[in-house]
C-alpha cells in the first residue's frame, strides 16, 4: 500500500472496546459517504473526480499550462483559501521554493490574493519588473474579496505592459461553470476559463482545474497525482470498511483521542517541503469539523525544527494534544555525513551515514520521547515523495476528512463560519446595504 497507518504509539492510549465501537461507526460514515446520504451530500464530487472528470477540460489544462510555460518567466495564482492551497502544498511538496525559483525550464509560480497586505503586493510586483507574466484568477464564488482586490491590481499591470489584447493572452480564470460576475467578465473579456466543479467545495478541489492548472504550469505530473488518487480510491474508497483501510483507522483514532480529551491534533512533517501540505491538511480538516461547538484544533509542526521551540511544549506541556506524524518512508538519494578528521564535534561516530537515516532516528526517538511523556502518536508512512504518492495521500485525507467528519455529527463540505468576518468587513469598509450594521461596529471599536 502507497499509504500505511502505523498504530503502535497511539493504540495504547485507547481502549479496545472503545476502538470497536467507533470502528463501527465509522464504517457507517463510510456507508454515508458512498450513498450520498449524508450532510452536505450535494458536494461529494471530490468523491469519484479521480475517475470521473471532465478529460475535454483537463487537456485544455495541459494545452494552456504548456503555452504559459513558453511564455511567461513568472506564473501568478491568484485566489485564497481551497483556491489556492492545494497547488501550493503539491508544487511545493514536490519543488521547494528556493529550487522553483532556480530553475529556468518552468516558471516561477507565485501566489497572490490570499492576504490583504500592501507589502506583499508590491514586492510581487516588484520581483516582476522585466520578466514576462501570466496570471490564473481562481474563485468559485468570484466574489471573494482578496483575489478579487488581487486581480484588479494584476489586470492592470498586465493591461499596461502588454495592452488589452495581449493581457488577454495570459490572464486564465478558474472559476463556476456559470454563475458569477467573474465568469460573465472573463466571457465578455475573451479569457480562457476553466471550471469549479459544482459538486467540489474549495478545500477539495486540488485535483480540478483549481489546482492542475498551476501545478502543470511547474512541471508537475498532473497525471500521477490522478492516477495516485484513483489507487487510493480503489483501495480506501471502494476497499473494506474496517480497521485494515487505514482512511477507516485515521478517522477511528483521531476521534477516539478527541472523545478522551484531546482537543488538539498536531501534523508532524520531518521534511520542509511537507510544510505548505499541512497548511492544505489544516483547511481541510479545520474548516471541515471545526463548527457546532465542535472538532479538533488542526495544528501543524515541522521537526527536528520545531523540536526547538514547540518541541519542549509537547514534551512537557498541556495533554491536550496528539499528533499525527507523516513519514515519507524512502527518502531517495540522500547526502551522507561527511567526516572530519578532526572530529570537532565529536560526531565522527555517524559520519558515512545517511543524512535520512539521521532524520529517522530523530523521528523514532521523539516518537518514544513524546509517548512517554504521555502524547498519542498515529504514524502514516508514506511511500516516498512520487507524485502518485502525493495523489494517493490526498485522496487519502479527504477520505478520511469527510468519515471523521460525520462521526462528529456535522457537514464536512460547509463553511458558514467564513462568512462573519466578511460581513463585518464589509460592513465597517461601508459597502453600500449594510449601512446599519456599519454604525454599530464601528461604535463597538470606538
Ligand atoms: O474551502 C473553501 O470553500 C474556501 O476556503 C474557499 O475556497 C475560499 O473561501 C475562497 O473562495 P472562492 O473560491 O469562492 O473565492
Amino acid at each position: 500500500m502507497t499509504l500505511r497507518l502505523d498504530d503502535k504509539f497511539v493504540s495504547p492510549f485507547t481502549a479496545e472496546s472503545k476502538i470497536k465501537e467507533l470502528a463501527s461507526e465509522a464504517a457507517a460514515a463510510a456507508e454515508t459517504v458512498a450513498k450520498g446520504t449524508g450532510k452536505g451530500s450535494s458536494m461529494l464530487g471530490w468523491y469519484t473526480l479521480p475517475e470521473d472528470y471532465d478529460r475535454e477540460e483537463y487537456a485544455r489544462i495541459l494545452k494552456a499550462a504548456e503555452k504559459i510555460r513558453k511564455t511567461c518567466d513568472v506564473f501568478i495564482v491568484i485566489g485564497i483559501g481551497g483556491s489556492y492551497l492545494g497547488s501550493r502544498a503539491v508544487i511545493e511538496f514536490q519543488k521547494s521554493p528556493r529550487y522553483n525559483s532556480l530553475k529556468k525550464d518552468t516558471p516561477d509560480v507565485w501566489f497572490s490574493g490570499c492576504n490583504i497586505s500592501s507589502s506583499d503586493l508590491k514586492e510581487l510586483a516588484s520581483l516582476c519588473e522585466g520578466r514576462d507574466v501570466c496570471i490564473n484568477v481562481i474563485s468559485k464564488s468570484g466574489t471573494t474579496t482578496e483575489p478579487a482586490v488581487a486581480f484588479r491590481f494584476w489586470r492592470q499591470l498586465l493591461e499596461k505592459k502588454y495592452g488589452v489584447d495581449g493581457a488577454r493572452e495570459r490572464i486564465y480564470v478558474t472559476t463556476d461553470k456559470c454563475r458569477g460576475t467573474l465568469k460573465a467578465f472573463s466571457d465578455e473579456s475573451g479569457y480562457e476559463t476553466f471550471v469549479v466543479p459544482d459538486a467540489v467545495g474549495g478545500r477539495y478541489s486540488v485535483l480540478t482545474a483549481v489546482g492542475l492548472l498551476p501545478i502543470a504550469v511547474a512541471g508537475i505530473d498532473t497525471g500521477a497525482l490522478i492516477e495516485g488518487a484513483l489507487e487510493a480510491r480503489r483501495e480506501l474508497a471502494q476497499g473494506p470498511k474496517d480497521m485494515t483501510n487505514p482512511a477507516i483507522a485515521y478517522a477511528v483514532y483521531r476521534n477516539a483521542l478527541l472523545r478522551s480529551g484531546r482537543s488538539i491534533e498536531i501534523l508532524v512533517g520531518y521534511e520542509p517541503y511537507e510544510l505548505m501540505f499541512a497548511e492544505w491538511w489544516k483547511q481541510l480538516f479545520g474548516e471541515s469539523e471545526g463548527k457546532d461547538g465542535k472538532g479538533l484544533f488542526p495544528a501543524s509542526v515541522i521537526f527536528s525544527t520545531d523540536l526547538h521551540s514547540l518541541g519542549q511544549y509537547v514534551q512537557d506541556g498541556q495533554r491536550i494534544m496528539f499528533e499525527t506524524v507523516l513519514s515519507v518512508e524512502n527518502a531517495g538519494d540522500v547526502l551522507k555525513v561527511p567526516d572530519d578528521p578532526r572530529n570537532i564535534d565529536g560526531l565522527n561516530f555517524i559520519s558515512g551515514e545517511s543524512l535520512d537515516e539521521v532524520n529517522k532516528t530523530a523521528m523514532n526517538g521523539t516518537l518514544l520521547a513524546h509517548f512517554d511523556g504521555g502524547v498519542p502518536s498515529i504514524v502514516l508512512r508514506l511511500r516516498d515523495r512520487s507524485e502518485i504518492s502525493l495523489g494517493y495521500m490526498i485522496y487519502f485525507f479527504e477520505y478520511a476528512c469527510a468519515i471523521s467528519g460525520y462521526m462528529l455529527g456535522v457537514n464536512p463540505f460547509d463553511q458558514p463560519g467564513v462568512e462573519s468576518y466578511k460581513k463585518n468587513m464589509f460592513a465597517l469598509l461601508g459597502k453600500p446595504g449594510y449601512a446599519e450594521m456599519t454604525e454599530a461596529l464601528r461604535a463597538r471599536l470606538r
